[in-house]
């Protein structure tokens, strides 16, 4: 993984960026690190309060956070009202592009108006502050004209990615007690229409507390609606007011909760907050992308994940840039999709994952090659570590060995960058994500909790910062013991890391039952849950096995219940259904069928022999507690020729 290169931020980049230097880039840090509250302050001073707080970060009553004590904003209000007295009323906002080459471009002014609209239609239907709504849809303008009218009226929206089933919408849906589900007829995914509002009528079967359903026509499928509960958004939001003034809320009011993967089965709602998210946020827009206001930025993420609630949609419109915003998948029609949008829309700032990257490199350099990609100035990688040799790639094709690449490590519970190069001060080398912005204090520890000088450890953060997640959403206890139990009065993330002679941080990926598949968060437990409830399973333990392309793939070994026999059919039946419980994202990579599963003796699953297993395909380390050794050995055997198979995919 490491790489001993190291490269400097081009000079001219350097020359025109908000932090051009890495004395720049120290000095910003010490100040955040002195006077945290006056840093803090000064952030939150770009933004327009309605009153100013009195404290900036009460931490009294640690690990429940609360930033900008007493004062009053709306997210809305300083995505877009603020920007209207300015030259950028008539900049675009959005520009869009479907699937199938439609074009839409919102200004400032337009994009106000519609999200006026949609708040005033959520009015009628007697939303208010406080109450909760889900939010299914493709990406298309209308998703982030959603989450502004929401957060305009202090209405807490929950975004679910429109690749998840009907039964991960419902258990989002029974979780949040919401009262109002948002959707679309369908979107497009490679030339398919994919049905969202069918999957909104099944979770509803078992979901009381929703009591309207608003759905935006994207395509006109033929779309079944229930009367009195169901309207369509173009009915709602015509012939209504174009002016709703946006509440003054509390610092603290819950913009949004998403959920996503902890170690349980049951995924973990995520509690971010309004006036400490925005201003962590806009300042990483600052000085992670470096905005300036001709940029015409691209980040590739999905509405449905953190990426896309902070970086596509709240960061850039705070900073009044033009974001751009892409409905369908990246290889349609062909491979090339992805530069043929840069090259037609000049985009200057492009953010992706390290799995695209890789996917791309694997399609060959003529799809990049075959386009102008001069309008580019800067690229961004995010969600899983980027291996040298993908970071190289992007950097020579894609960059042209002109462009910095930021390597941005976060987690949708800190709301925000956390760990990144600024690109015209940080020296980068390939496969870290360097050094905490300022304001973070981030630390390798050892088992103890004590800092790692050099050398591999656990990654914490050792202060609070604006952006941090307050709570789970009802479940202050798993928000207490899942965070802060591990190294008391310090967060901790869940991922191993090594920390270098220059201070630079190497996430290494998760210590916990979480995989990283593509990308995606996923819970080993969520994927053993739907597994057991198949008629045929007994029992099932998940691991992430390491994948070429996807950074991690999903292997189980399940237990048959007694009188059912391991058939391939039963494989593919087994991969359908998770896929059907939990989204396309989950559906296994590889099932095995095992007589047990290796058990300790209080039994417990032995999840790390079975990591070790896929992953090295031997069985090392201690082995005195289990109850079968025999079990590891016909699983060790049958690692072993899982790796035959493997080296044949490659
Ligand atoms: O393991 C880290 C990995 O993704 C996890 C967070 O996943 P999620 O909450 O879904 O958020 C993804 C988008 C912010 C982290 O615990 N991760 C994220 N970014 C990086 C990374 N690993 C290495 N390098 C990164 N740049």
């Amino acid at each position: 993984m490491e790489s001993k290169e190291k490269f400097a931020p081009p000079a001219e980049f350097a020359a025109q960026a908000h932090v051009p230097s890495f004395a720049d880039y120290e000095r910003l840090y010490a100040a955040a690190l002195a006077d945290p509250d006056k840093f803090w302050a000064e952030r939150a001073g770009d933004l327009h309060w309605f009153q100013r707080w009195t404290q900036v970060c009460d931490w009294s009553n640690a690990p429940f956070a609360k930033w900008f004590v007493g004062g009053k904003t709306n997210l809305s209000y300083n995505c877009l009202d603020r920007h209207l007295p300015t030259a950028r009323r008539n900049k675009a906002a959005i520009v869009w592009e479907g699937e199938n080459y439609e074009q839409r471009t919102l200004t400032y002014q337009e994009l106000y108006r519609k999200v006026c609209k949609f708040a005033n239609a959520l009015k009628g239907l007697g939303l208010k502050s406080g109450d909760r709504a889900i939010i299914y849809m493709p990406m298309v303008p209308e998703a982030a004209v959603a989450m502004l009218a929401c957060a305009r009226l202090g209405v807490t929206h929950s975004v679910v990615f429109g690749g998840f089933s009907a039964e991960a919408l419902k258990t989002r849906i029974q979780d949040l007690e919401a009262c109002l589900v948002i959707t679309a007829d369908a979107g497009l995914r490679r030339g398919k229409e994919v049905l969202l509002k069918p999957a909104v009528d099944e979770s509803l079967a078992d979901c009381p507390t929703v009591k309207n359903v608003i759905v935006y026509k994207r395509l006109g499928t033929l779309t079944q609606m229930k009367s009195g509960r169901d309207h369509w958004w173009d009915d709602l939001t015509t012939g209504i007011s174009e002016e709703c003034p946006a509440e003054p809320l509390d610092s603290e009011h819950p913009l949004y909760v998403l959920y996503t993967s902890g170690t349980t089965g049951k995924p973990k709602g995520v509690v971010h907050t309004t006036g400490g998210y925005l201003t962590y946020v806009l300042a990483t827009m600052k000085w992670v992308f470096d905005l300036k206001e001709e940029d015409t930025y691209w980040c590739t993420a999905d509405i449905g994940w953190v990426t896309g609630h902070s970086y596509v949609v709240y960061g850039p419109l705070a900073a009044g840039a033009t974001t751009f915003m892409y409905e369908g998948a990246p290889d349609w029609p062909k491979w090339d999709r992805f530069w043929r949008l840069i090259e037609k829309y000049r985009i200057s700032v492009f953010y992706t994952s390290p799995t695209a990257i890789r996917a791309f490199i694997r399609q060959g350099d003529d799809f990049p090659n075959g386009h102008d990609l001069s309008s580019l100035r800067l690229l961004g990688s995010v969600g899983e570590p980027i291996n040298p040799t993908a970071w190289k790639w992007y950097h020579t094709t894609i960059g042209k060995e002109r462009c910095p690449i930021v390597d941005t490590w976060w987690q949708t519970e800190t709301g925000g960058i956390l760990i990144s190069p600024l690109p015209g001060a940080t020296p980068t080398k390939p496969g870290s994500a360097t050094r905490p912005l300022p304001g973070i204090v981030a630390e390798v520890v050892d088992d103890k909790g004590e800092p790692v000088k050099i050398g591999k450890g656990f990654l914490v953060l050792s202060r609070p910062w604006p952006s941090m997640l307050r709570t789970i959403y009802g479940n202050p206890e798993r928000f207490k013991a899942g965070y802060w139990s591990r190294f008391p009065g310090k967060y901790f993330t869940g991922d191993a890391a090594t920390i270098d002679e220059d201070g630079y941080i190497w996430c290494l990926g998760r210590v916990d039952d979480v995989i990283n598949v593509a990308g995606h968060r996923l819970s080993t437990m969520e994927v053993e849950s739907s597994l057991v409830r198949h008629k045929s399973v007994a029992e099932a333990a998940v691991v992430g096995a390491p994948h070429e392309m996807k950074g991690e793939a999903i292997y189980c070994f399940v237990a048959l219940k007694t009188g059912v026999n391991g058939s391939d059919a039963l494989v593919d039946e087994l991969r359908d259904w998770v896929a059907h419980e939990i989204g396309a994202l989950a559906k296994p990579e590889k099932i095995n069928f095992v007589a047990a599963l290796p058990k300790t003796r209080s039994g417990k699953i032995m999840r790390r022999l079975l990591r070790e297993i896929v992953t090295t395909k031997s069985v090392a380390g201690d082995t005195s507690t289990l109850e079968d050794y025999g079990v590891i050995l016909k699983l060790s055997q049958e690692g072993k020729e899982e790796e035959e198979i493997l080296g044949e995919k490659k």
